[in-house]
């Protein structure tokens, strides 16, 4: 029988479809032809990339290709097999412990992506019906799913409200043992998370604290170790995830902390377990970006540098009102609000050689579209202004 013959079983995906269509919401692919950098090829054209989570420019770094490439010819393409069977080779294991000197813990171990440790740990740690977790309502998809996947109850708290947190954890009785979760950097927004408040309920109700820090890892604190430097508080927090597929221009999730804890989640988490690991030349890239970080921390300045003067340029073009007041990492979120609007800003940017996402429900509340900009340490100061420039004159236009 023919897999077409009865098209009526379809009829309510394609429903869905116009939906989406009808409210601004499908979304489509864009091609690039070329490597993620500043400048990306897109239909041909250069474009400015303003868009994309390669914040320290490593996705097209040479010693970072050349290490990926040299663990390929030596070590191979694929890995074979899930971590326990056949899947660790000796580059597993080194980038394994450089991440956990880059984060100043025990161990780490290593996930295929970011989403598979967030949704993978989190019910490995939580598995009891007894267990609770309070959950920023802002946290990212992962979380979410990870919260989902546990038997144990989630509580969303306000999104960084540490007194709405504290209230929910005091009307909460936890028969097995408590998670406090939040993204150190939130996706969208870009703000930081108010980590003192955090450790210091999670140290005063006994319950466990788990950060992720995807764009927080080579974004924030001096030398971009992330959000314990940022506030000078290190080895504060008990869980430390992050991803290598961000300024590390690789791939692939982390979790750093005791080896205890990292133990535990080798047993324990499915995600790990139930999938072949990731190659050779993945996890030499991510090795090499390492390097290059704590080497060159004038990378992460520069970055940080970039954001001060982005603002200073949007707030210059008359749009002070659409950007946070303080922003302080790679992700600067400029308000539109109304989707149609927001594609039709990105659109216009996209004709002028901008490459910037709008971002609509579900990602963010309906109604509350954005334009999300994300730097890179490479960017200059007069691509920065002209983009600011170019921002302005969209929203108007559009
Ligand atoms: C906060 C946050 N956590 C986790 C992830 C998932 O990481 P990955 O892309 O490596 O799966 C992302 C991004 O995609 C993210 O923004």
């Amino acid at each position: 029988m023919q897999a077409s013959q009865n098209a009526d079983k379809w009829q309510w995906l394609e429903a869905e479809l116009q939906r989406l269509r009808q409210h601004n919401l499908y979304r489509t692919l864009k091609v690039l032809e070329g490597a993620q950098s500043s400048h990306v090829l897109w239909q041909g054209r250069d474009m400015l990339m303003l868009a994309s989570n390669a914040y320290l420019d490593l996705c097209n770094n040479d010693e970072v290709k050349r290490m990926a490439v040299q663990y390929i010819l030596s070590h191979g393409t694929g890995s074979g097999g899930s971590r326990l069977t056949t899947g660790t080779s000796d580059i597993h294991v080194q980038l394994e412990e450089t991440l956990a000197g880059f984060k100043g813990r025990e161990a780490a171990i290593v996930f295929n992506t970011g989403f598979a440790a967030n949704s993978g740990i989190i019910p490995a740690l939580c598995s009891s019906a007894d267990d609770v977790i309070f959950s920023d309502e802002l946290n990212h998809a992962s979380i979410i799913d990870g919260c989902r996947q546990s038997p144990g109850r989630t509580i969303v708290y306000r999104h960084n409200d540490m007194a709405d947190l504290e209230q929910k954890i005091k009307a909460t009785e936890v028969r097995g043992h408590g998670l406090i979760v939040s993204d150190a950097v939130f996706s969208m927004d870009g703000d930081i998370v108010d980590l003192p408040g955090l450790v210091q309920l999670a140290e005063k109700y006994n319950l466990l604290s788990m950060l992720d820090e995807a764009h927080a890892t080579g974004v924030i604190g001096r030398t971009g170790h992330g959000t314990e430097e940022h506030y000078n508080l290190p080895g504060c927090v008990d869980i430390l995830m992050g991803t290598m597929s961000k300024a590390l221009g690789a791939e692939g999730g982390y979790v750093c902390g005791s080896q205890k804890l990292i133990d535990f989640l080798r047993n324990k988490t499915r995600s790990y377990i139930f999938s072949t690991s990731l190659g050779p030349g993945t996890m030499a890239a991510a090795l090499a970006a390492l390097q290059v970080i704590e080497r060159e921390p004038q990378r992460v300045h520069r970055l940080q540098e970039n954001v001060r003067w982005f603002c200073q340029c949007l707030r210059q073009e008359g749009l002070a009102d659409n950007i946070p007041e303080q922003a302080a990492t790679a992700i600067i979120p400029i308000h539109i609000g109304d989707e149609a609007q927001a594609v039709r800003v990105s659109d216009h940017l996209l004709a002028e050689g901008y490459f910037i996402s709008a971002i609509r429900y579900p990602t963010v509340k309906r109604g509350q579209a954005i334009l999300r900009a994300a730097l890179m340490s490479s960017h200059t100061r007069q691509e920065l202004a002209q983009a600011a420039g170019a921002i302005a004159r969209a929203i108007a236009q559009s």
